[in-house]
C-alpha cells in the first residue's frame, strides 16, 4: 500500500496543549503558547509531535472524553489557531500526529444525548445498549478500583449502555457502518487541516465486537485495513500509531501480514520488560520481548517509549516480575495504580540517577523502531503524587525559574506546577539546562542528533549479539551496507564483554559518543569494559561509511 515512510526514522515527542505553554494567561495552555515553543522543539531535534486530545471536552479524562470531533476546545484556541500551529510545524519540518479517540465519546456528546433521548433517534444504534443488565457487566473494567463495571443504566434511555472505560465514556458501536463512515470523516477532516496521522486510542476495543451477548473478545481486524486505505488514498504520508497493548503473537494482525493495516504500534511488551531489566539488571526477558516482536514487513514500525501519560502498565509481566519492579521503582502503594502499574515519571523512579536516566534513554532510542519521548522527560521532570490517578505525571512543563515555572502568568495553572524539592521548577527547568552543556537536556539533544544520523536503527534489520553476560545487551543493525552496534550494561557494577563480529567486520568500532574506539584483539574479538550502567554506540567500520552506503 502506498505510503511515505517518514515514520521509520522519526523522533516523536508527545505533549498536551493544556500543560505545555499558556499564552493568554488564563492558566491553561493553548495553541498560541505551543506555537511559541516550536523553535524549542525544533532545536531539541524532534521531527514529529503527538498531540493529546484538544477537542471540546468536559475533561473528565484529560480530554479522552470527546464532545465534538470537529473542533478545538475554546480553552486552547480556535480551529484557526490549530491551522496556524500545523503550518508552523510544517515550516520547521515537524509533522503532527493527533490523538484519535473513537472507541467512545463523552456522555455529553450530542450523539449520545440524542441516542438516549429516544429509542428511535438517529443515533440510538451508534452506541451499545441492553434492556437488562448483562451477565458480564462487571468484567473487563480497564481502571480497576476506580471503575466498577462496563455497563451502566441510563434513566432517560431506560436501558443499559456499554462503556469499556469510565461510565461517562459510552462506547461507540464501531460495527455500525454509519459510525465507521463517521470515523473516516473525522480522519479526513484533520488531515485536511495539516496533520500527518493519528495516535489511535484503545485500538483493540475499537475493533472489538461489542454487545450484551459478547463474552469473548473478538476483533474485527479488517476495520484496520479500511482506516489505512482511507488514509493512503487521502494523503500518502498519513499514518496510524496504534495504542494496542496486546500479546506479541497478535501483533501481526495489527500490522497486517503484508503491512496493509497499521503502520505503527507502541511496543508495550518491550516497554514492560525494559523496566524489568532496569529494575533487576537482567536483560534476558527484554531480549526475548525484542525477538518476539520482530516485524517482518518493511512498512511496519514500533513506537518505543519509556513513560507516557498513563500508568506504566506492567500487566504483561509475571506476578513475580511485577512485584520486583514495584519493589524497585514504586515501593509505596500510592505510587502504584490499578493493581498493575506505576504512575510515576521516569526521573523519580530512577531516583534522579543521571547514569540510569542516560542508560534508559540510550536504550530506548536504540531499540528497533522509532523513539517516542514524553514532554518534560528531556529535563528529568518529576511527579506530584498527591494528584489523583494519572494526573500526577501530567503537570505543567517547567520552562524557567519564573513563577509557575514560566508556564503561565496566571497564579492558578490547570494543574499545580511542581515546586520545591529536588524536582521543583526552581531546580529542574529548560532555561537553566539550556545554558549548561552537561545538562540532561543538552545530552538528550545530542542523542537525538546521533539517533537521526543512525538511520540503520529505524530502517535496518537487527540481530542480538551473544555477550554471555545477562546484564549486557548488544544489538547490531544492518542497513544499506552500513552497520551500527549498540551495547548497554544494565548492571550497577562494571562488566566486561567480548564481542565477535565476524571476519567480514574485522576493523575498528568507531565510537559515536566519545573518542574511545575499539580495536579487535588478535583473535578478532572486541573486548569492551562497560562502567556501571554504561552504554556505547558504535559504527562498525570506519567513518567513511557514508561513502559506502548503498542505495538499496
Ligand atoms: C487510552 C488513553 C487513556 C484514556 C483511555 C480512555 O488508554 O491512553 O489516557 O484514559 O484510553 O480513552
Amino acid at each position: 500500500m502506498i505510503n511515505d515512510l517518514w515514520y521509520k526514522n522519526a523522533i516523536i515527542y508527545c505533549l498536551s496543549v493544556s500543560t505545555y505553554m499558556d499564552a493568554d494567561g488564563d492558566g491553561i495552555g493553548d495553541f498560541r503558547g505551543l506555537m511559541n515553543r516550536l523553535d524549542y522543539l525544533q532545536g531539541l531535534g524532534v521531527t514529529a509531535i503527538w498531540l493529546m486530545p484538544f477537542q471540546p471536552s468536559p475533561l473528565r479524562d484529560d480530554g479522552y472524553d470527546v464532545a465534538d470531533y470537529y473542533g478545538v476546545d475554546p480553552r486552547y484556541g480556535t480551529l484557526g489557531d490549530f491551522v496556524e500551529f500545523t503550518h508552523g510545524c510544517k515550516q520547521r519540518g515537524i509533522r503532527v500526529l493527533i490523538d484519535l479517540v473513537v472507541n467512545h465519546t463523552s456522555d455529553k456528546h450530542p450523539w449520545f444525548q440524542d441516542a438516549r433521548s429516544d429509542p428511535k433517534s438517529q443515533h440510538r444504534d451508534w452506541y451499545v445498549w441492553a434492556k437488562k443488565k448483562p451477565k458480564h457487566a462487571d468484567d473487563g473494567v480497564v481502571f480497576p478500583g476506580v471503575q466498577k463495571s462496563t455497563w451502566s443504566y441510563d434513566k432517560l434511555a431506560k436501558a443499559w449502555y456499554f462503556h469499556r472505560f469510565y461510565d461517562f465514556q459510552p462506547d461507540l458501536n464501531t460495527s455500525n457502518p454509519r459510525v465507521q463512515a463517521e470515523i473516516l470523516k473525522i480522519m479526513g477532516f484533520w488531515i485536511q487541516l495539516g496533520v500527518s496521522g493519528f495516535r489511535m486510542d484503545a485500538v483493540p476495543f475499537v475493533i472489538a465486537k461489542k454487545g450484551a451477548h459478547v463474552s469473548r473478545p473478538t476483533e474485527q481486524y479488517d476495520m484496520l485495513r479500511t482506516f489505512r486505505e482511507f488514509l493512503s488514498w487521502r494523503k500518502g504520508d498519513a499514518i496510524v500509531l496504534a495504542e494496542a497493548n496486546v500479546q506479541p503473537k497478535t501483533d501481526l494482525e495489527y500490522f497486517g501480514a503484508s503491512g496493509e493495516r497499521m503502520q505503527m504500534m507502541f511496543n508495550f511488551a518491550v516497554n514492560q520488560h525494559l523496566f524489568y531489566a532496569l529494575a533487576t539488571g537482567d536483560s534476558r526477558p527484554l531480549t526475548k520481548a525484542i525477538k518476539a516482536t520482530k516485524t517482518t514487513e518493511a512498512t511496519a514500525q514500533w513506537g518505543q517509549f519509556l513513560r507516557n501519560h498513563d500508568e506504566l502498565d506492567l500487566g504483561r509481566l509475571t506476578t513475580r516480575q511485577r512485584q520486583t519492579v514495584f519493589a524497585a521503582f514504586a515501593p509505596d502503594p500510592n505510587m502504584q495504580l490499578y493493581g498493575r502499574g506505576i504512575r510515576r515519571r521516569l526521573a523519580p523512579m530512577l531516583q534522579g540517577d543521571r547514569r540510569r536516566l542516560e542508560l534508559s534513554y540510550s536504550i530506548m532510542m536504540s531499540l528497533p523502531g522509532t523513539p517516542v519521548l514524553r514532554y518534560g522527560d528531556e529535563i528529568g521532570m518529576g511527579d506530584s503524587l498527591h494528584l489523583p490517578e494519572r494526573n500526577c505525571a501530567r503537570t505543567p512543563m517547567q520552562w524557567s525559574t519564573e513563577p509557575q515555572g514560566g508556564f503561565t502568568k496566571n497564579k492558578k495553572p490547570t494543574l499545580p506546577v511542581i515546586s520545591g524539592g529536588a524536582y521543583g521548577f526552581e531546580h529542574v527547568n529548560v532555561a537553566q539546562q539550556r545554558r549548561d552543556p552537561n545538562s540532561l537536556m543538552n545530552w538528550m539533544e545530542r542523542m537525538i542528533r546521533t539517533r537521526k544520523e543512525a538511520p540503520e536503527i529505524g530502517w535496518g534489520q537487527f540481530s542480538i549479539l551473544q555477550t554471555r553476560t545477562p546484564e549486557v545487551l548488544a544489538i547490531r543493525y544492518d542497513w544499506r551496507n552500513n552497520s551500527v552496534l549498540v551495547v548497554h550494561n544494565f548492571s550497577a557494577t562494571p562488566r566486561e564483554v567480548r564481542l565477535e563480529l565476524g571476519a567480514e567486520n574485522s576493523g575498528c568500532l568507531v565510537n559515536l559518543l566519545s573518542r574511545e574506539n575499539s580495536d579487535p584483539d588478535a583473535s578478532g574479538q572486541h573486548c569492551l569494559i562497560l562502567e556501571p550502567y554504561g552504554y556505547r554506540w558504535f559504527r562498525i567500520g570506519g567513518l567513511d561509511y557514508i561513502l559506502k552506503r548503498s542505495v538499496t
